[in-house]
């Protein structure tokens, strides 16, 4: 497939299940926590190639209402490379245009490092060439009931529509996935985008996140650009 047609077909949003950092350090004999931060490290390089590739918005899985229930050391540590993330990248990433939001639940997550994501968010609300948006405390079930329940409290007129609801999603203006990577082998969703997935395209490797590359992501546009979308219409 030619560079053009690939550069013509990107997907919109673009959405990545960061995985395998675990076992990526594993078969390297250090502690897990080490895989993250490695993964971190590459999430730097692969937001700034979305961005240089020309990609409008890009969702990364950084930790979902399930990963709560990890070792404490663990979800201390990710929180720990969170707060080290934002402090250490917000600058450069308005210096590249990109908008940095955080999507998911704010219970939980400790207070500074609360306060920190809002003001990245304040200090990157203007840039407009790429949003970035970490999620971080996501679930998909989680954000499906909290829209209910803030719809619910909104008195809405009855029967309800799939835009009312949306309305009341974490980031609504958002658009959809439209291709969803998954790195490591897994084959499954792990409660991201439950609702907004519904038509994504699906790209899965085996490569553990912290080795994934520009040639895999090169690899994985190139296989969107190959598909055809129909949204249970007939083919063009
Ligand atoms: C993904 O890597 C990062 C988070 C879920 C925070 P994992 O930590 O899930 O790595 P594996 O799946 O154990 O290899
Ligand atoms: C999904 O990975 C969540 C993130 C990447 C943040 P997990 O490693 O938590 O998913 P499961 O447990 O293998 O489904
Ligand atoms: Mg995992």
């Amino acid at each position: 497939m030619s560079d053009e047609k690939i550069k013509s077909t990107l997907p919109t949003h673009l959405a990545i299940i960061l995985d395998g950092n675990g076992r990526w350090a594993k078969r390297r004999n250090l502690p897990r926590l080490m895989g993250h931060r490695a993964g971190f490290r590459k999430l730097e390089a692969i937001a700034r190639l979305a961005r240089d590739k020309g990609i409008r918005y890009l969702s990364v899985y950084a930790f979902s209402t399930e990963n709560w229930n990890r070792p404490e050391m663990e979800v201390a540590g990710l929180m720990s490379i969170f707060r080290f993330y934002i402090r250490k990248k917000v600058e450069e990433l308005k210096s590249l245009g990109v908008r940095l939001r955080f999507c998911g639940r704010k219970d939980k997550i400790p207070e500074d490092l609360l306060k920190q994501m809002q003001w990245a968010e304040d200090y990157t609300a203007e840039q407009k060439i790429m949003d970035f948006v970490i999620c971080l405390n996501y679930g998909g079930r989680a954000e499906i009931i909290d829209a209910v329940n803030a719809l619910i409290a909104s008195k809405p007129e009855t029967p309800v529509t799939e835009a009312d609801l949306r309305k009341h999603f974490y980031l609504p203006d958002v658009p959809d996935p439209d291709l969803i990577i998954r790195t490591s082998g897994e084959l499954r969703l792990s409660n991201f985008w439950l609702w907004e997935s519904a038509y994504s395209e699906y790209y899965f490797t085996e490569t553990f996140w912290p080795d994934f590359d520009e040639a895999e992501l090169d690899k994985a546009l190139a296989s969107y650009a190959g598909r055809e979308r129909r949204y249970g219409g007939l083919k063009k």
